[in-house]
């Protein structure tokens, strides 16, 4: 063997050994996290609400977001309940120019605010012919340890009230920038499934399902593959479902489940899907494309103590590039901030907005192709402000 390729799987495995600590380490952190108390957060201090508006058509459709928010929260902006944080620097730019994925002068005023509204961030690339940083929301997923991404999507008219819980924080996700290269014939990347990390977003999701009455969990793996990862995935929740008997619970591999979707006879049997990572990020642009495109989605990302809302989709450069950014859809980002509303206790607000969503999509809804000769961003966000 070329002396090469020998150096390269020593340092490999003295580098796996590496990795396996700290994943273990995380695993422990977990466990010790769930049995220490909540967030310490004082009652009636309010609440701070960062507003970052990211990269490409993300300032576009914030912009609106924000104009939304304004008007569903006036009497708290106005008392001083809630607060608006706009945090600036989180551009492709400043990141590129700092060298981090999330500079530390953004990372410490998002940890001021309570929960975020974040615009989608550009993930620079190799072929960007610069430093290959890490993907800023595998960043802050991480460092905030938002390990519930939770996705909702809906389609009235058939009968469809999806709400997907894919985990977030480990999968493919957890070394997907550690991988190991060996020599130049061999490269191999790291999926990783904890314990504890399968445990929580297993209960969150069957929580979501008894406290919202819904019937049934689907658990999509690929478990008869990737038989550790995947098959203690599927084990582990199983083993949640335990506890909520009330609670049909099923499992799907990954690619029927794909199929099922576009199936009309059987997808409005669907309820509450539990995935791993990178399932979860696949299936839910599918779910997202079949309610009427990613610009349609919004997600919300959720830890012990903090929370970030954002569009389901990315940052769209193309549309800058070709100066349609106007047509951006801003329905995505305001389902968010409903979500984000919810989530800090303003459940009416929340309802309203998304009965606004729902009369601006269905006037609006087919016209926003994201394309010159549709609907614009403002013509849309006009529409939601109007039917607050
Ligand atoms: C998402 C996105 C991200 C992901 C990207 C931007 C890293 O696709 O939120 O679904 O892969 O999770
Ligand atoms: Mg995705």
């Amino acid at each position: 063997m070329d002396c090469g390729v020998e150096k390269d799987i020593q340092k490999a495995v003295a580098e796996f050994e590496v990795l396996l600590r700290e994943q273990v380490a995380r695993n422990e952190r977990i466990r010790k996290s769930r049995e220490s108390a909540g967030n310490g957060k004082e009652e009636g201090r309010g609440v701070t609400i960062g507003l970052t508006a990211g990269d490409g058509i993300g300032p576009v459709i914030m912009k609106e977001a924000r104009a939304v928010l304004e008007k569903l929260l006036a009497e708290e902006l106005a008392s001083g309940e809630v607060r608006l944080r706009e945090i600036d620097g989180f551009t492709l730019e400043n990141r590129l120019e700092k060298g981090q994925t999330v500079p530390d002068e953004v990372l410490t005023e998002m940890r001021q605010c309570d929960v975020l509204l974040k615009g989608p961030t550009t993930t620079p690339n190799a072929s960007m012919n610069t430093k290959n940083l890490e993907s800023a929301n595998v960043y802050l997923r991480k460092t905030f340890d938002l390990y519930a991404n939770v996705r909702p999507v809906s389609i009235p008219e058939e009968g469809i009230d999806w709400t997907f819980f894919r985990e977030n924080t480990e999968g493919e996700y957890a070394l997907g920038s550690r991988g190991i290269r060996i020599g130049d014939s061999l490269d191999v990347d790291f999926k990783v499934t904890t314990r504890e990390g399968a445990l929580r977003i297993a209960r969150a999701a069957f929580d979501f399902a008894r406290a919202n009455g819904k019937k049934r969990v689907s658990i999509v793996t690929k478990a008869n593959i990737m038989k550790k990862t995947d098959g203690d995935f599927l084990q582990i929740c199983r083993e949640v479902a335990e506890e909520y008997p009330e609670i049909e619970t099923d499992n799907w591999f990954v690619d029927i489940m794909a199929a099922n979707l576009v199936n009309k006879d059987i997808r409005n049997q669907f309820q509450v899907f539990l995935l791993p990572n990178l399932y979860g990020d696949i299936i839910t642009d599918e779910a997202a494309q079949i309610q009427g495109g990613v610009g349609t989605a919004g997600s919300a990302n959720i830890g012990r103590d903090y929370a970030l809302f954002e569009a389901i989709h990315g940052s769209a450069p193309r549309m800058v590039e070709e100066g349609i950014e106007g047509y951006a859809n801003p329905a995505s980002l305001m389902k968010a901030t409903a979500m984000m509303l919810a989530h800090i206790g303003y459940v009416e607000k929340a309802e309203r907005l998304e009965k606004a969503l729902d009369a601006a999509d269905a006037k609006l809804g087919p016209k926003m192709t994201g394309l010159p000769g549709g609907g614009t961003c403002r013509e849309f966000a006009d529409e939601v402000l109007e039917a607050l």
